[in-house]
């Protein structure tokens, strides 16, 4: 079966959502139903796993939500610098035109831009982060 756009964009979408329920399922799972062991209660486990296990199951999850909504971006992205383009060419009145290669050159440029900033924003909380006394 071949797979066209629209096709390839609904089963993403699709799997945007179970995987983002799955986020949210597993979160709840490990704060409430299976939480972090505390002093005077039992702690609990389900289906094999204990606090640290759902907790895991949940960064996974997580991280696997990233990918899928970086591919949906990037599915999107003539749409995304299309809209952006227009609303500029609005705001300061100018006739220019988008080509493929410009978009791709933003495009490429703003993830760098937004992974330079999450990456730099990890370096601060790694070194901010000090060993309790
Ligand atoms: C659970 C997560 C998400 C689901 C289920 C979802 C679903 C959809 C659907 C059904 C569409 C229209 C059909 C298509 O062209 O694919 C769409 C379009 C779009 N989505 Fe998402 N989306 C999700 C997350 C996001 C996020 C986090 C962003 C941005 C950060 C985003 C940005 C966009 C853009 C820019 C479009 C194109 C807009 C348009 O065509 O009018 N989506 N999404």
């Amino acid at each position: 079966m071949k797979l066209n756009r629209a096709a390839t964009n609904f089963l993403l979408d699709a799997l945007a959502l179970i995987v983002l329920v799955g986020v949210l399922w597993t979160r709840i799972v490990a704060f409430w139903i299976v939480p972090l062991p505390a002093d005077g209660v039992a702690p609990v486990r389900l289906w094999g796993l204990n606090h640290r296990g759902w907790d895991l199951v949940n960064f996974w999850a997580t991280m696997g939500f990233a990918v899928v909504v970086l591919v949906h971006l990037i599915l999107h992205w003539t749409w995304i610098s299309q809209f952006v383009h227009q609303r500029i060419k609005r705001m300061t009145r100018s006739k220019g035109v988008l080509d493929s290669g410009t978009q791709t050159v933003y495009g490429v440029g703003f993830m760098i831009a937004v992974f330079v900033v999450a990456g730099g924003l990890l370096a601060v909380a790694a070194v901010a982060a000090k060993p309790v006394p």
